[in-house]
């Protein structure tokens, strides 16, 4: 695959921040994850911090608006030469159009987005057994609504372009990494 960058998407659970981890590690890419980045601010107290936390603990999307002001930020730190796995961004139709627009200001593409498939059953499971803040059972189904609601059809955005692969999320995070590879190249 020529050199171009790559967005996992998937429910929450699905292992998008487990395997962003893994591939940039194993090529040294950079790791995009807006929600480790509102977690950041969000213990670090600052402003953006207090406002993405009053809508991440409620399992509700932080708006567009200061989600893509982050994202813009943290893209402009990342050399022009390094590949990007974004976890969890974009995941509304209009950050998808403002993705868009972000890369191509930098010279930038979208290569591959991968969807990674677990059923809702394994999706809890995982979720309990971790205990994030936000990995409370109200707020994991609030999380699992939203996801279908606005995230489903950003998935649409991308398979019309013919840039999306649907890859199976079930198995040990290694067999994944393989799966994954083998879409990457
Ligand atoms: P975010 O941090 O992105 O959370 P999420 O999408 O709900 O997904 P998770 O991080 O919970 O799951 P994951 O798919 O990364 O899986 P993981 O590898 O962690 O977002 C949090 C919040 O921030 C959102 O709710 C929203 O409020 C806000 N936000 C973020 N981005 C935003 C945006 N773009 N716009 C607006 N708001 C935004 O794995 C999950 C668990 O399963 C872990 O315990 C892991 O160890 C385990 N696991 C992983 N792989 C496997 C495996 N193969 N088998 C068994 N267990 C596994
Ligand atoms: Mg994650």
């Amino acid at each position: 695959m020529a050199q171009g960058d790559l967005i996992l998407m998937g429910p929450p659970g699905s292992g998008k921040g487990t395997q962003a981890k893994m591939l940039a590690a194993r090529k040294g890419w950079a790791q995009l994850s807006t929600g480790e980045l509102f977690r950041d601010h969000e213990r670090r107290d600052t402003a953006l911090g207090k406002l993405a936390r009053e809508h991440t603990e409620r399992g509700a999307y932080v708006p567009d608006e200061v989600t893509v002001g982050m994202v813009r930020e943290r893209l402009s730190e990342i050399p022009e030469s390094t590949r990007i796995v974004f976890d969890g961004f974009p995941r509304t139709v209009a950050q998808s159009d403002s993705l868009d627009e972000l890369l191509g200001e930098s010279g930038r593409r979208v290569e591959r987005v991968l969807l990674l498939e677990v059923p809702s059953e394994e999706l809890v499971t995982r979720l309990m057994g971790r205990g994030r803040s936000d990995d409370r059972p109200e707020v994991i189904r609030k999380r699992l609504e939203v996801y279908e609601g606005q995230t489903r059809p950003v998935l649409e955005h991308y398979r019309t372009r013919g840039l999306l692969r649907q890859v199976s999320g079930l198995g040990t995070p290694e067999d994944i990494a393989a799966r994954v590879n083998a879409e990457v190249g």
